[in-house]
This record gives structure tokens, sequence and C-alpha cells, in this order.
């Protein structure tokens, strides 16, 4: 079991970047967190962040053959991509979209997701927990397609 976790724009700066809406955990936490329940699932994992939409793109591209799913925050170009959409599409890995904040109870312009329509489905609003419930639904989709 392979899990690909995409980080995008400015989330290099949780812990910081205000906490009353994102929380006090930093990136490193979540991922120390995500790599310790991934050891119990038996899932290996590479987790990854950049502020560049290009460099997402081309990780989703690559990511065809040497990853079984994708958990992709793309933070604020899930509102804006449709160059993150056509690679998620175009690459065929199943995509779990996941966001800390419910970005439906939040301003009108974070409630459209771009993205949305072309992944597994969305988990939003769970602070850093949302990662660990992608990583359970990343499992189940890896263990529910096995022949
Ligand atoms: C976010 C929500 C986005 O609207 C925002 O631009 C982010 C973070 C989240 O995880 O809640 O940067 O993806």
């Amino acid at each position: 079991m392979k899990i690909l976790f995409l980080n995008g724009p400015n989330l290099n700066l949780l812990g910081q970047r205000e906490p009353q809406v994102y929380g006090k955990t930093t990136l490193a936490d979540i991922e120390s967190m995500v790599r310790k329940q991934a050891a119990v699932r038996g899932a290996a994992l590479e987790f990854r962040q950049t502020n560049i939409e290009g460099e997402l793109v081309g990780w989703i591209q690559s990511a065809k053959g040497a990853f079984d799913v994708i958990v992709l925050n793309a933070a604020a170009y899930t509102h804006t991509s449709v160059a993150l959409r056509d690679a998620i599409s175009g690459t065929g890995v199943p995509t779990i979209e996941i966001h800390l904040s419910n970005i439906h109870a939040r301003e009108e312009f974070r409630h459209k997701s771009l993205i949305a329509g072309v992944c597994r489905g969305q988990i939003a609003g769970f602070g850093s927990y949302s990662y660990l419930l992608a990583l359970e639904a990343a499992v189940n989709i890896i263990e529910t397609s096995k022949p």
C-alpha cells in the first residue's frame, strides 16, 4: 500500500498561520501523526508540500504506477485550479480531497472546489484529524480494490 500525501500553498505555515482557523499543529506534527498510523496499517507513505501549483501537477502526474492513492490538501488551489483537476482526472490515481477547515462553513469563495468532482470523496472540517480520516479512507480504497 503506497499513499502519497500532497499539501499545497501556505500549509508550510501551519502552527503559526491563523491558528483560530487551522489550529496550532504544524505540518511536521501532522506528518508524524500520519506516519505512526500508517505503520499500524502497514502502509508506506510520502508526505510533501509545495507553494507551487505546477509542482503539484507534476507530482500528481508522476504518481501513476508509483502510488495507489493520493491524499490532496490543495489549499487555495482547490478553489482556482483547473490544472489540478485535469491532472487528477488525466492521471486516474484515486484521489481524496482533504481540508483542515470546513470550507463549506467559511467564505463563499471557499464553498466551490474545482477538484471535488474528480476526487473519490472529500474530508473537511476535522482539523489535523482530517489527515487520519483520509489515511483510513485511502487504506479502505486499496483494500476493497484488491482482486
Ligand atoms: C484549506 C482550506 C482552503 O480554503 C485554504 O485556502 C487553505 C487551507 C484547509 O485545509 O482548510 O489554505 O485547504
